[in-house]
């Protein structure tokens, strides 16, 4: 059984099919890319696996389960995790209370408990709290975990989306362009946390990237989009010479 499926995946907005009968399975321990130009689809299928969006006709499968249409928090239970292709944190908190709101998720205590408002609770908001504290040593964030998360630079933003979704201890994870605006060093260094987070942590990673350099080096298994229609499906090498994937970028290097 696949960790994720999605079979003939397919969603209208008006005339416009954003996502086109699209089907590929994510196995457990996958390092899985989905790339394609502007406005192919890939964040589109993101908020299908979410919940989101609900599908017009298709299947998506979750460990053998249909999602396909479920609330998002259901989804989010059962264990997938996303990031936001544009940032999405709580700003004025720090950066270890955006992780431990992310963390509260799958627990017992309520967001309120969770940031110490409910003294009730403070054993278990103090297993959060070290919880949070070591996806932030993962993500190369303890020294700004009580630094406001407006604050930082927009590279360590992005990893603490990701710390955030790790607290949730998700099977799965989504990280919807991950790379972006980040420099060579800093994309350097996130393909490492990425692999790690697979490798040390066991986590199956689905993501979506401009950055080609960043997936043909880190995912073994490519699906790429276009205008909503999956155009191929393999390995990088394979993919990367596919003549379909060279048209539809238009000369860029793929
Ligand atoms: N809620 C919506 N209502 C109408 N159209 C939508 C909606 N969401 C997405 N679309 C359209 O679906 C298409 C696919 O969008 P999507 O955001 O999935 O592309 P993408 O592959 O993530 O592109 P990019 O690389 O630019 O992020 C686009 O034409 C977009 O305008
Ligand atoms: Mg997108």
């Amino acid at each position: 059984m696949s960790l994720l499926e999605l079979k003939d995946a397919t969603i209208r907005f008006g005339g416009l099919i954003a996502v086109n009968t699209v089907s590929f399975a994510v196995e457990e321990g996958d390092l899985f890319g989905l790339i394609g130009p502007n406005g192919a689809g890939k964040t589109t299928c993101f908020n299908l696996i979410t919940g989101v969006y609900k599908p017009t006709s298709g299947k998506i499968l979750f460990k053998g389960q249909e999602v396909g249409g479920l609330a998002p928090n259901k989804i989010a239970e059962k264990g997938i995790a996303r990031t936001f292709q544009n940032i999405r944190l709580f700003s004025s908190l720090s950066v270890l209370d955006n992780v431990v709101v992310g963390g509260f998720l799958r627990h017992k205590t309520g967001l309120l408990s969770a940031l110490g408002y409910m003294p009730s609770a403070i054993k278990e908001t103090e297993e959060l709290r070290q919880q949070a504290m070591h996806w932030l040593e993962v993500m190369d964030l303890t020294d700004v975990a009580h630094h406001q998360s407006g604050d930082l630079p927009y590279g360590k933003q992005r990893r603490l989306e990701i710390a955030r979704a790790m607290a949730t201890n998700p099977d799965l994870l989504l990280l919807d362009e991950p790379a972006a605006g980040m420099n060579p060093q800093e994309s350097e260094d996130l393909r490492a946390t990425v692999r790690r987070l697979r490798d040390e942590f066991g986590r199956t990673v689905l993501l979506i990237e401009h950055d080609m350099k960043f997936v043909m080096n880190l995912c073994e298994k490519i699906v790429v989009l276009d205008h909503g229609e999956e155009i191929a499906q393999g390995g990088p090498a394979e993919v990367r010479n596919n003549p379909q994937v060279i048209a539809a970028y238009l000369g860029e290097p793929v």
